[in-house]
């Protein structure tokens, strides 16, 4: 009696409820768009907008202010409009939004959790912050590719699929984990083997290899991976550097981090290049 009243509050959850798990958990807009500082996101700054990155003689990227607020946030923007921001990097007047928003990934946000976000991004409070404009060396691309119109759900379950969404187009973990080559992660040849360095305030950090490898996460079992993931602590109770999201992903429920878990342990094992 009470599994099936729970099952049917689950079978229940709105749109907000969905985007808030989402936003504080597995996507963490946030750990980009929100000023972070050591002990994570600043206190009334959610989504605010911050410094991202300078990559020298690349680019120098901001993460705009996506608050509510009509002046310096995107509350005139429609629904469609921010749609088309997060998954084809458009902004309604045109112009391309540029790295390192992981646009290629969101391309594969489903319809739903992607209006669960938009219904998230509406009630946060809006903050009214100018953030500097982001300026790229590099040639931005015309377009990320074709219109995205429907993205169907990926069925929970099927736990390796799910997980393979939720650490692609959902937490984009693939992205920052997958070494670069020519500007793209190659994801064909080296997905989840890591080496890839951060700049920051923090010095430089260079991403975990999560590839079933000696090099990867062969050696931590599922619940020392779940526990590094989400609390940033390895067994050794070392700490993991920014910009790995432990802030958001310390949310993420007992079943999707059972399927990303499930998803990284079938990956091909890969050697750290
Ligand atoms: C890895 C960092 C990163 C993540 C994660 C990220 N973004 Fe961004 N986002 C950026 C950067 C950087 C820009 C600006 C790029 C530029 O100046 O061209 C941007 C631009 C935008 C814009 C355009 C705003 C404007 O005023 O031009 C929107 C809207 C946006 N992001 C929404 C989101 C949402 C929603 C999510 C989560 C689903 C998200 N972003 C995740 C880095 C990120
Ligand atoms: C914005 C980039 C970024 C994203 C997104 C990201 N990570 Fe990380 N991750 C890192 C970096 C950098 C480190 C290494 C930090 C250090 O060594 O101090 C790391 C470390 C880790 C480790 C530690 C491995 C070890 O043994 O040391 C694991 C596991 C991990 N990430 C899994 C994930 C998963 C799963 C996701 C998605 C839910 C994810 N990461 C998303 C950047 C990222």
């Amino acid at each position: 009696m009470a599994l099936a009243m729970f099952s049917s509050v689950a079978a229940a959850e709105t749109l907000l409820q969905r985007g808030s798990y989402l936003m504080n958990g597995i996507v963490a807009c946030g750990n980009c768009h929100t000023p972070q500082t050591q002990t994570g996101p600043a206190p009334g700054m959610e989504l605010a907008g911050q410094f991202l990155i300078d990559e020298e003689g690349l680019f120098k990227a901001f993460a705009p202010n996506i608050t509510p607020d009509k002046e310096t946030g995107i509350g005139g923007w429609t629904d469609q409009q921010i749609i088309a921001a997060i998954r084809e990097g458009k902004r309604p007047d045109g112009t391309i939004i540029g790295p390192p928003m992981p646009i290629g990934l969101y391309r594969g946000l489903s319809d739903r959790d992607v209006n669960a976000v938009i219904a998230y991004l509406r009630q946060v409070k809006p903050v009214k912050n100018v953030v500097e404009k982001s300026t790229y060396h590099i040639p931005l691309p015309p377009a990320y590719g074709p219109p995205v119109t429907n993205v169907a759900e990926v069925s929970q379950s099927d736990k390796i699929a799910y997980g393979a969404y939720l650490a692609g187009p959902a937490g984009h973990c693939i992205e920052c984990h997958t070494p670069f080559v020519k500007g793209h992660p190659d994801f064909a040849n080296q997905l989840g083997a890591g080496g890839f360095p951060f700049k920051g305030p923090w010095g430089i950090s260079v991403s975990a290899n999560i590839t079933p490898h000696e090099d990867g996460v062969a050696d931590l079992s599922d619940g020392d991976l779940a526990k590094v993931i989400r609390t940033g602590v390895r067994p050794d109770g070392s700490r993991l550097l920014p910009p790995m999201g432990v802030y958001y992903y310390a949310n993420i429920n007992d079943g999707d981090m059972a399927a990303i878990i499930a998803y990284l342990r079938q990956l091909k094992p890969k050697p750290t290049p």
